[in-house]
C-alpha cells in the first residue's frame, strides 16, 4: 500500500486565495483593511527568513503589513513598549512577536502583553483558555495546529473524527497541547505521548490519526504506524546529507517518510506539508481579527 500524499503547499495556496478574496470583499464592503505587525528582536537568520516570508504573504493578501526589526540588545521594557504601541494602533489587527527572543527578555511577559484580540499566534492565556473550553468562535488558534487540522480534514474528507483514535507525540504549548484540544473538539479520542511515555511504538500503532511534533528526525518508524492511518508530520529537522555532497543538508520530519508511506493511508511530506500551512493560517487569523473588528463573518477553511 502506498499512502496518499497530503500536499500542504497546494492547500496553503487555497487558504491564501480564500483570504485574498475575503480581504478584497471586506475592504469593498466596510473599508476595513486587515493589518499585521511582525516584531523581530535580533539577527537570527532563520527567524529573519520566516519574518520576511510572513511580510511577503501579508502584502500578497492585500493587508497593511509592518515589520519592526529591533536590535539584539533591545531591553525588555522597550519591547513591551513596542507591543503596547501596537495594541493601541487601530490599523493593526494582528501582532506577532517572533520567537525565540534573546535570553535577557522574558518571553512569557511579552506574550501576555499582547492584546488577546490581536494575538494571532494564539499564545495568550485568554486564547489558550478559550481553545481549552471550546470557545473557538472568539479564540485565536495557534497557526501550526490550525493548519494541521485543515490538512487532516482534507485528507479524511470529514471534520467529524468520531470513533477515531488520535495520538499526538509531543506536548509543547505551541503544537501538542493545542492540537489535542482541536482533535478533541472534532470528537476524536486523543492521547498525548511524550518522552516519558511507556512503549511509544505500541501506542502509536493504535492511532488512526498520528500527529508527530517532537523535533526528532525520522523518529517514528513504519512499524509504529497502523495500516491506513493518517500521519501529520509537524517536525522540520535539518540533517546532514553527505549523499548530496560535502557539507550539504536536507530537511526531514519526525517520521521516517518513505517506509511509513508504505503503511499509512495518507501522510504529509517534509518539506511541503504542514510548513506552508503555518503562514497561511497566520493570514487567516489576521483576516479573522479584522472581520471581528468590522463585525462581519470570517471565512472557514
Ligand atoms: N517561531 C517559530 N514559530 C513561531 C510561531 O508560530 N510564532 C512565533 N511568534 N514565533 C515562532
Amino acid at each position: 500500500m502506498s499512502a496518499k500524499v497530503i500536499d500542504g503547499k497546494e492547500v496553503a495556496g487555497e487558504v491564501v486565495e480564500t483570504v485574498k478574496a475575503a480581504t478584497a470583499k471586506l475592504m469593498a464592503d466596510t473599508g476595513v483593511v486587515p493589518g499585521i505587525a511582525v516584531v523581530i528582536v535580533g539577527e537570527d537568520p532563520a527567524s529573519q527568513v520566516y519574518v520576511r516570508s510572513k511580510g511577503k504573504r501579508a502584502t500578497e493578501c492585500g493587508f497593511h503589513s509592518v515589520t519592526h526589526i529591533m536590535p539584539e540588545e533591545t531591553s525588555e521594557a522597550d519591547l513591551l513598549a513596542m507591543v503596547q504601541t501596537l495594541n493601541d494602533d487601530e490599523m493593526i489587527d494582528g501582532i506577532l512577536v517572533q520567537l525565540p527572543l534573546p535570553k535577557h527578555i522574558d518571553e512569557g511577559k511579552v506574550i501576555q502583553m499582547i492584546a488577546p484580540e490581536k494575538d494571532v499566534d494564539g499564545f495568550h492565556f485568554i486564547n489558550v483558555g478559550k481553545l481549552g473550553t471550546g470557545e473557538t468562535d472568539t479564540a485565536f488558534v495557534p497557526c501550526t495546529p490550525a493548519g494541521s487540522m485543515v490538512l487532516l480534514k482534507k485528507a479524511l474528507g470529514t471534520s467529524d473524527l468520531s470513533g477515531l483514535n488520535a495520538v499526538v507525540v509531543g506536548r509543547s504549548n505551541i503544537v501538542g497541547k493545542p492540537m489535542m484540544n482541536l482533535l478533541l473538539s472534532a470528537n476524536a479520542t486523543v492521547t498525548i505521548a511524550h518522552s516519558r511515555t511507556k512503549d511509544l511504538p505500541a501506542l502509536c500503532k493504535t492511532a488512526d490519526i498520528l500527529v508527530a511534533a517532537v523535533g526528532r528526525p525520522e523518529m517514528i518508524k513504519a512499524d509504529w504506524v497502523k495500516p491506513g492511518a493518517c500521519i501529520i508530520d509537524v517536525g522540520i529537522n535539518r540533517i546532514d546529507a553527505p549523499e548530496k555532497g560535502e557539507g550539504k543538508t536536507r530537511l526531514v520530519g519526525d517520521v521516517a517518510y518513505a517506509e511509513s508511506a508504505e503503511v499509512a493511508g495518507s501522510i504529509t511530506p517534509v518539506p511541503g506539508g504542514v510548513g506552508p500551512m503555518t503562514i497561511a493560517m497566520l493570514m487567516a487569523n489576521t483576516l479573522e481579527s479584522a472581520c471581528r473588528r468590522a463585525g462581519v463573518e470570517a471565512p472557514t477553511y
